[in-house]
């Protein structure tokens, strides 16, 4: 059984883009320059926009984060959006997500220009992922592509099954392991909370995609041996014995999947750390503006 470790390839990936960004400063071209708005101070949006900073930081790349209090109004974003949409020093932005209860997500995402839109979520993005042409690809199936490429996974003529059909990450991951190419190429089936005989789908599986929201939800029983089983879940439970009172767990229940899997990603240091890389890439394709609309 391999564990695909996440947190090795995202740092083995960070010193290939630390590389470029150096081999750019040299040639005289300004780094790139990724900014995030984070409105309100929800502790896990805090923790996120945090790594993407010390990432940046790293990297070599320009960073702004912008705070913003939780009373912020939707036009106020909105307008700070634009502002971000016209600066010439900005190559992408994020705006962290979720945002306060009285800010409609989907009217500031349609307001970022989809050329700085480094999470893929504009519907310009994500249609013209889904039709195949060049597009930002939203970071957290990214990484996972990334993750199946550098590990030297097949996906073609393979069986996927997705658990979960979010827009961030059920939906493009099935998008992307259906579409031609490698990785991809992949008979794909998504599955969610109405699906029936949920078991007998993820047993017929050779590669399972876990994005379900549901702590250890899959089990041994549901998988079939030689699956590989990828963790997109982060969830909090109770754990008396640790100092903090919790601990993470993914999507998958570990101790009983891992032992058929002929490879599975751990969680905390799978997919996770895959996630920032992967907007970090996109960052970096933004400044070279390597996306043609
Ligand atoms: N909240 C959870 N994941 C993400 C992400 O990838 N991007 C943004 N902007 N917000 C998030």
């Amino acid at each position: 059984m391999i564990i695909l470790d996440g947190k090795a390839l995202s740092l083995k990936i960070k010193e290939e883009i630390r590389q470029e960004v150096e081999t750019m400063r040299k040639a005289g071209e300004r780094p790139p320059h990724l900014a995030a708005v984070l409105v309100g101070n929800n502790p896990a949006s805090e923790a996120y926009v945090g790594n993407k900073v010390r990432f940046c930081e790293e990297v070599g790349f320009a960073s702004t984060l912008i705070r913003k209090d939780a009373s912020l109004q939707e036009e106020e974003l909105i307008g700070l959006v634009r502002s971000l949409n016209e600066d010439p020093h900005v190559d992408g932005f994020i705006v962290q997500l979720p945002l306060p209860g009285h800010i409609h997500e989907e009217k500031v995402t349609l307001a970022i220009d989809p050329r700085k839109d480094v999470d893929g979520f504009h519907p310009l993005n994500f249609g013209r992922m889904a039709q195949g042409l060049s597009a930002y690809l939203p970071a957290t199936p990214y990484g996972i592509l990334l993750m199946l490429e550098r590990y030297g996974i097949q996906t073609r003529g393979q069986h996927v099954v997705v658990l979960g059909r979010s827009n961030i990450v059920g939906t493009p991951m099935s998008l992307l392991l259906s579409r031609k190419g490698e990785p991809g190429d992949a008979t794909v089936t998504l599955t969610h909370s109405r699906t029936r005989h949920l078991s007998d789908e993820t047993r017929r599986a050779d590669i399972i995609i876990a994005a379900i929201g549901i702590p250890q939800f899959l089990k041994g029983d549901m998988v079939k041996e030689g699956a590989v089983v990828i963790d997109v879940g982060i969830n909090r439970i109770e754990a008396p014995e640790r100092k903090s009172g919790f601990r993470l767990v993914g999507d998958v229940d570990y101790d009983t999947v891992a032992p058929k899997c002929q490879a599975i990603t751990p969680v905390p240091g799978g997919v996770g750390p895959m996630t920032v890389t992967a907007l970090m890439m996109n960052t970096l394709k933004a400044r070279r503006k390597e996306i043609s609309y």
